[in-house]
């Protein structure tokens, strides 16, 4: 009890200090302060999903070829990596590449994987300096080697830190997943000793899925206004709290994150139970009608 309790402690000054960092970088005098203070360190989600949206619309409405949608796309992958790493959160993933996304143009494909590697080249020394960890889910097999190279590079240097986890979903469908982490359990079943057996549960499927170990995410942003789950994480975000903005990716801001986590705050999280919120107004009046103890 006692070692729950300093445990307890520890984590509040660890989660103090990260919200230190977020206040550090803000500007004085900028409207992010007034959001930040408004968030409860102690209720952060542990984990963000994002699914990145309306970078082809955002070049469509200003005459530009998508792929100046998809470009115009890294900085708010930055400032969203950075404030999340800044707020101690414990794991971001970002929805880059669906296994879909292969029906699109050829050149907007080869774009994606450019963009992807520069992405990885620049941000390497951010990573390093916020302590984040660099995981990367999906099909990877099938990308382009340079890629598959640039991912392992980043993976391989980013290893031992220890602060935010930034997991990058690409080629990645929550359906394929699911079919990955069935074929995975029928493979250890088989080898299994068959005189124990084997039990199946969520626990099971969960430690096969490609974020095993990670904890589900709590938040799920959509930018662009669009009403779909596209085939993304589909097991994990089973009680995920939904932030839906019209905002389009490329215009996605750290105020809309601090936006979106104070939202997230607000939800009376149920997980199928009745709540967080005292049950005791509701339970009274039925005891005294019942002429029982109330608890
Ligand atoms: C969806 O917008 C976005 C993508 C399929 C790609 C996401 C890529 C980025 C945000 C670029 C930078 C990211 C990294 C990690 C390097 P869309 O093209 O479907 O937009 P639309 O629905 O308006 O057409």
């Amino acid at each position: 009890m006692a070692g729950n309790h300093a445990f307890r402690i520890a984590l509040l000054y660890h989660i103090a200090l990260a919200m230190k960092a977020l206040f550090d970088a803000i500007p004085p005098g900028d409207a992010d302060l007034a959001l930040a203070a408004a968030i409860n360190p102690d209720r952060l989600p542990a984990h963000i999903a994002i699914i990145m949206d309306g970078n082809g619309r955002w070049a469509r409405r200003r005459n530009l070829p998508r792929v100046a949608g998809h470009r115009a796309g890294i900085g708010p992958v930055r400032v969203t990596v950075e404030t999340c790493a800044q707020m101690g959160l414990q794991a971001l993933t970002l929805y880059a590449f669906s296994v879909e996304n292969w029906k699109r143009p050829r050149t907007e494909v080869d774009m994606l994987w450019r963009l992807l590697k520069l992405y990885l080249r620049s941000e390497l020394p951010d990573m390093l300096r916020h302590d984040i960890r660099f995981t990367a889910i999906g099909r990877l097999d099938d990308l382009p080697d340079f890629v598959r190279a640039e991912l392992d590079q980043t993976l391989r240097a980013t290893a031992s830190n220890r602060g935010l986890q930034l997991n990058l979903a690409i080629n990645y469908g929550g359906r394929a997943e699911l079919v990955d982490a069935v074929k995975r359990l029928v493979e250890d079943a088989r080898r299994h000793d068959a005189e124990h057996g084997m039990r199946i549960d969520e626990d099971a499927i969960s430690a096969r899925l490609y974020t095993a170990g990670m904890p589900d995410p709590d938040l799920l942003i959509r930018t662009s206004g669009e009403m779909r789950i596209s085939n993304f994480l589909l097991w994990q975000i089973a009680y995920a709290e939904l932030y839906v903005t019209e905002t389009l990716w490329p215009d996605f801001s750290r105020t809309e994150l601090l936006r979106a986590i104070l939202d997230y705050q607000k939800r009376d999280r149920r997980f199928g139970g009745l709540g967080s919120r005292p049950s005791r107004r509701v339970e009274d009046p039925l005891a005294e009608a019942l002429g029982v103890p109330a608890r």
